[in-house]
């Protein structure tokens, strides 16, 4: 028997000699990461590149420094790809060369994402603490964005006008004439209307009011705590008005922008992650999109919370 344990033994350690030339042959194995010239930084006081430098620049920009578990195969080619990927999305050191309200605007989303806890990606946060941005540097993003972006004034006409839109829309229920479908066959769910919001938020830098409205299947599945991911037959839904500024200074709902929806059916929206996307913008609900691939759009903004099922909005969940 000592006999047979020992060969035993002997093919483990041949077998752990041979883990450790091959992981360290692996190490060879190394796409390229260059960092470019920085030519056109985003233009913003320094206390808010500060942030994003310490929390996001390692992805998204071009002075990536990687810390040296990063480096080791193969931690690094997943680093690789999230950083390629991550510059393809937002670069902050070629933002700059973008008007002032491009910037802003792009600000705005990076900043939702840090908000929404979907931004920084949860394995790196893990890895390296120190890029986690706490309450405190949130609110100096945000305040930096609330008092940057002008607020255009209007008139007390243009304010009543736009409350009436907004309580039409409340009153109205289910519109009657149905708007054409998405370019992806998707119809319009035009009693949505019915549907119980689930979350609303103002945009911080006070440019829309939002609405998430979820239909029986949804708030059941909330109810049940079973949401990642969501049942077959869930509907979500988001109405967006722009804001507006009266004379008082007061924020009113102004026009309406757009409804879109992720209708949940795993099997028929398979290549879509499984939800059927679909948008209708104005008054008119025209079917936005020219093309069935316009929801690679959707799918790929939806992209950083795939651990979350790609919904953004936590319904009855605090932090995430
Ligand atoms: C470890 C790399 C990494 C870090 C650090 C990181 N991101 Fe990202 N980010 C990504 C990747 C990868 C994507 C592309 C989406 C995806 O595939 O999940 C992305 C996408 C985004 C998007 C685009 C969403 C869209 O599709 O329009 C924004 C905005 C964003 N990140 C903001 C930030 C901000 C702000 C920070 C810092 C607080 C940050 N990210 C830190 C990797 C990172
Ligand atoms: C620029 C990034 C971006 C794009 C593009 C995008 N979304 Fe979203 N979406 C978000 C964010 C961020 C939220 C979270 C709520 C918020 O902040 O407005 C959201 C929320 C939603 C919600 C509410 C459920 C949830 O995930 O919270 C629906 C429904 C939705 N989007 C549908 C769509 C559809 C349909 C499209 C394509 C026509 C689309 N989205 C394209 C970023 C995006």
């Amino acid at each position: 028997m000592a006999n047979s344990s020992s060969a035993y033994r002997r093919i483990l350690l041949r077998i752990g000699i041979a883990g450790v030339v091959v992981f360290a042959g692996l190490q060879f194995v190394r796409p390229e990461l260059k960092n470019p010239e920085v030519t056109n930084e985003l233009q913003a006081p320094p206390e808010v590149k500060d942030i994003l430098r310490s929390a996001c620049y390692d992805c998204h920009s071009n002075e990536t420094k990687l810390a040296w578990f990063d480096q080791v195969v193969p931690a690094y080619w997943l680093v690789v790809r999230d950083v390629k990927t991550a510059r393809q999305h937002l670069n902050f050191s070629e933002l700059g060369a973008q008007p002032a309200a491009k910037q802003r605007a792009m600000l705005y989303e990076a900043i939702n994402q840090v908000q929404l806890g979907a931004m920084p990606l949860a394995a790196y946060r893990r890895m390296h603490p120190e890029a986690h941005v706490s309450e405190s540097e949130l609110a100096v993003l945000r305040h930096y964005l609330e008092t940057s972006t002008p607020q255009p004034e209007v008139s007390a006409a243009e304010v009543s006008a736009a409350e009436k839109q907004f309580s039409d829309w409340v009153a109205a229920g289910p519109a009657s004439a149905k708007p054409p479908a998405a370019p992806n066959g998707i119809e319009f769910p035009a009693d949505y209307r019915n549907w119980t919001p689930i979350s609303s938020t103002d945009r911080f830098d006070n440019q829309s009011l939002r609405v998430i409205l979820g239909n029986d299947t949804a708030l059941k599945a909330i109810a049940e705590n079973h949401i990642n991911p969501w049942p077959d037959g869930s509907i979500l839904a988001k109405v967006a008005w722009t804001q507006q500024k009266d004379g008082q200074g007061m924020v009113r709902t102004g026009a309406f922008q757009h409804v879109e929806f992720m209708i949940r059916d795993s099997r028929k929206y398979a290549s879509t992650k499984g939800w059927g996307w679909a948008r209708w913008r104005g008054t008119g609900l025209k079917p936005y999109g020219d093309r069935p691939s316009f929801s690679d759009e959707c799918v790929g903004c939806h992209e950083p919370v795939q651990g979350n099922d790609y919904v953004y909005t936590a319904p009855i969940r605090g932090q995430r």
